[in-house]
């Protein structure tokens, strides 16, 4: 093998090894979303406004559209996640909430780190 062959490879071994650094410590650096992970999200903060988003259309505090219950106040949504799946409902794909399809994976997964934390209000 000839010198060039040699240090093509070695470059492309060096190029290789300084993409994964840059990989790694790019992700260090993205603290917003690490950040945004380990935060406990509360009703008043975050779930309150997703509800207001995406649900209340229908869920509002008289119920419109054939909805079965209001998710206005917290109590409501506490209660629809007691007791009427809500974590099932807004991931299911057979009958998502809302029927117009499931929101963002993000507004999922606060909601499900919500219920997790024990649905803090405050
Ligand atoms: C376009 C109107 C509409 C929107 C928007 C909507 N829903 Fe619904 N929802 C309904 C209707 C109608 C039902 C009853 C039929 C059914 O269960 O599919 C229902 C049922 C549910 C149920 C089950 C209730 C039970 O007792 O079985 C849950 C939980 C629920 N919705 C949560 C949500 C959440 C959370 C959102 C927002 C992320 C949302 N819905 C958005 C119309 C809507």
């Amino acid at each position: 093998m000839d010198f060039k062959k040699v240090l093509s490879r070695t470059t492309i071994v060096a190029l290789t090894l300084s993409t994964l650094l840059f990989y790694n410590c790019n992700k260090d650096d993205d603290s917003p979303e690490e950040m945004g992970e380990t935060e406990t999200p509360t009703y008043t903060a975050n779930i309150e406004g997703i509800m207001a988003g995406n649900c209340t259309t229908c869920h509002a505090s008289t119920p419109t559209n054939g909805a079965p219950m209001s998710l206005v106040t917290y109590n409501q949504v506490v209660d629809a996640v007691n007791n009427r799946n809500l974590v099932s409902r807004i991931n299911s794909t057979s009958a998502p909430m809302p029927q117009t399809g499931r929101m963002s994976a993000t507004l999922r997964e606060t909601i499900e780190r919500w219920v997790e934390a024990g649905m803090p209000e405050n």
